[in-house]
This record gives structure tokens, sequence and C-alpha cells, in this order.
């Protein structure tokens, strides 16, 4: 059987770390903040975000929490964004994504600082990230390194292969591996011979949203199979992209969902965070 790769273990650690920093500068007067926004009901949204403030509390993070209404109009969430884009409190301005339809994402990641845009999603950041050389990390590809470098996992000169190519995950994945010196293939619903491809990899980060879409037959024995999915199966329990039961037994190293990526994202929040602070108050 492969390594399980325990998130929630890491992501504790990581946490940990934060909190150590947090503490040092709590005791020179310096409290790091993160304003957390959410609007709409949507349920997925709703529990990610009370895990975001959660994982504030355990890392010595203020969090400030402003839940809208469905019916918010992109104007009021501008106007919102600008006062705390001036709210010294605020290190970290996190919108929840998705929004609501009346609402253009795209202006609304463009009105967030970029130096409190701890989701790094503003363009001057995911360019930032293209050149390697950046300030935030984008949250869950950062996740997946972590994980990777804690299992003793170096990407250099290995084929690395990301099915997904959406701008949160699969793109700045694809990236981060490269920066690591690994042969990067992006995979996509329209890609011909997937299973052949995906076969060919070493290290195979799955971020396509389907449920146990990657199967014994697309993974090399021996592979490192990182599953960034967060679906719900035909039970309607929570699964990855990954089929568990049948990748694992041919798996070096797999992560778990839940348990797996999920909490790295968040605790690569609460590092941008941090970071966003250190560049606010410790000039
Ligand atoms: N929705 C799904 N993933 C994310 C994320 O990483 N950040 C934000 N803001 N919204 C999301």
């Amino acid at each position: 059987m492969p390594t399980l790769m325990d998130g929630k273990a890491v992501s504790a650690k990581v946490r940990q770390s934060v909190l150590l920093e947090t503490e040092r500068l709590r005791e020179n007067g310096i409290v790091v903040g993160i304003a957390v926004i959410i609007v709409g009901e949507n349920p997925a949204s709703q529990i990610y975000v009370r895990n975001k403030h959660r994982a504030c509390e355990s890392c010595g993070i203020e969090s400030f929490s402003y839940e809208l209404p469905e019916e918010t109009t992109e104007q009021e969430l501008l106007e919102l964004i600008e006062k705390l884009n001036y709210d010294d409190r605020v290190d970290g301005i996190l919108v929840q994504l998705p929004l609501p339809k009346q609402i253009d994402e795209k202006k609304i990641i463009l009105a967030i600082r970029t130096d409190k845009d701890v989701d790094a999603f503003h363009p001057e950041n995911v360019g930032r990230i293209v050149s390697g050389d950046y300030r935030f990390l984008p949250c869950t590809p950062a996740g997946v390194m972590t994980i990777l470098d804690e299992y003793g996992i170096d990407p250099e000169g290995k084929h690395a292969v990301v099915i997904g190519r959406s701008n949160i995950v699969g793109k700045p994945q694809a990236l981060l591996l490269l920066h690591k010196n690994a042969t990067v293939t992006v995979c996509h619903s329209k890609t011909a011979d997937l299973a052949e491809i995906t076969r060919r990899a070493d290290i195979l980060v799955s971020a396509v949203g389907k449920a146990k879409f990657v199967k014994a037959n697309m993974v090399k024995p021996g592979a490192v199979v990182v599953d960034v999915g967060m679906n719900r199966d035909e039970k309607g329990k929570l699964c990855g992209d990954v089929d568990f039961d049948e990748v694992a037994p041919i798996a070096g190293f797999i992560t778990p969902v839940p348990g797996g990526v999920g909490p790295m994202t968040i605790a690569t929040l609460m590092q941008n965070t941090l970071t966003a602070a250190k560049l606010h108050k410790c000039k």
C-alpha cells in the first residue's frame, strides 16, 4: 500500500509555525488581521469560510467576517472592498468565490489592493507567480507543494502531469511545479488519450472536479498521486477526483479526501496573511 500523505497533520504544522510568528508580532504590538467576505448562501462556500475563520483562530490571526445577502449589488461589494483596502486592521482581503451572477468576479478581484490579495488572484500577483517573483502563494497549488516537500518528494527532473487548467488550481500548479524543475504536462477536457499521458506521470495532480475520475489504468505504479478534487459521489459522500480504492494499491504516495489537500489550502492562506501583515507592519 502507498504512503498516505496527511494534509491535516502537515497543515497543523504550518499553522503552528504561523502562530509562533503572530505571537512574536503581538508582543511587539502588531496584530495580524484578515477580512473574509461571503455573498449569498452557497453551502460549500459557507463551510470553506467557517473553516477559514477557525484556522485564523488557531493561528492568532484576527478575522473580520462579512456575510452579505445573495442580492448584494456589485457596487455595494466594491464599496466594502474599498473601505477594507484602507482599514489598517485588515492585512488580507478574501472574497469567497463563486459570487452571485449579478457581480462580475473580475471587477471584484481587480478592486482588491494587490498587497492585501491573499488569494493571489489579482492579475499583478498572477503575473508575479508566472515570473517566479511572488509574495503571495496561490493557496491550493502551494499547499500541494508543501505537502510534497514534507514527504521528501522533489519534483526536479520528474514528469508532473496536472489534470485541469483552472486559474485557481491547474495553471498555477503547473507553474509551481515548473519552478521546481519538473517537466510539466497540463491535461484538460479536450486532451486526447488522457490515460496514455497520465500513465507517464511520476507526479499526478488531479484538479478536474469529477468524482472518482482518475482510475487505476491512468496511474503509473509507484506514482505520487495528489487529489485536489472535492466532490460528492452517487451516495452524496465527499470524495475526490481519484478513485481512491482503485488507485491506492498501485500508487507510491497518495492524498486522501478529505484530509489531504483541503487543509493545506487554508494553511497557505494563513501564511499569506502573515506575509501581508509583515509587508504592512514590519517596515
Ligand atoms: N472558492 C473556491 N476556492 C477558493 C479559494 O481558494 N479562494 C476563494 N476566495 N474562493 C474560492
